[in-house]
């Protein structure tokens, strides 16, 4: 069971500032609450409750980019990153947000790298457990493989869109991620901490977690065999 501690400043206004942007569009905000409450599961993989704090909140405005009042480029890690960056939010979550999930390899398709340029890419554990926690949760918030996610996807943007063009450089390294962060996992010893928000992300968001009952229960929940490996890995959209 998670130990529960006071949020963190940073983690309720990213959670508040999710909710505005996102409350109108109830499959993202069910995602993004989704991905924070897996991202709480994670705390384990990261260093320091700073990077745990930093790690969550991030998770909450990963997806901002969506909203009407945020879009810009039509990109949204680059939307979401520049609309931080532009309301002073700390360099550190524009730039895990700019980069989530693996966001250059999209963005040289779509001609945006430069711009994405602008912001530090870090290789590090907390950018490997919000891109774990992002491929995760299905849009809904239902917990799925990666496999089954990376499906998803192309079939939501289609097979000559920029995600499809960058596919087959962008999902290796999204099973990299999956593996380094499941590798973690087995060894850590911290508690996961509840610093999603007031009452825990998924409550907090009205929302519970979508379960996929095809597949096996561990720690974090659906746990499937990632076959490169034979790691259990969740996976998802
Ligand atoms: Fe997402």
């Amino acid at each position: 069971m998670a130990t529960v501690v006071d949020a963190p400043i940073l983690v309720l206004k990213a959670q508040d500032l999710a909710h505005t942007l996102l409350r109108n569009l109830p499959e993202r905000w069910q995602h993004s609450a989704g991905v924070a409450q897996r991202a709480e599961q994670l705390t384990g993989t990261v260093s320091n409750p700073a990077d745990a704090a930093t790690l969550i909140a991030a998770a909450w405005l990963h997806d901002i980019g969506y909203a009407e009042d945020v879009r810009d480029t039509g990109f949204h890690p680059l939307d979401g990153g520049l609309y931080l960056r532009h309301r002073r939010w700390p360099n550190r979550i524009a730039s895990l947000v700019a980069h989530h999930s693996e966001a250059l390899c999209v963005a040289s398709v779509r001609g945006l790298a430069d711009r994405l340029a602008g912001f530090t890419r870090e290789d590090t554990a907390v950018a490997d457990a919000l891109t774990y926690a992002d491929q995760t949760v299905g849009p809904h918030g239902r917990t799925m493989t990666i496999e089954r996610c990376l499906d998803d996807m192309l079939r939501r943007h289609g097979p000559d869109s920029p995600n499809a063009q960058a596919h087959s450089r962008r999902a290796p390294l999204l099973r990299a991620a999956g593996r380094r962060v499941e590798q973690r996992l087995s060894t850590s010893t911290s508690t996961p901490l509840a610093l999603g928000s007031r009452s825990g992300a998924g409550s907090a968001a009205g929302w519970t977690p979508a379960r996929d009952d095809s597949y096996s229960e561990s720690g974090l929940g659906p746990c499937p065999m990632l076959p490169s490996s034979g790691r259990a890995v969740h996976c998802g959209g």
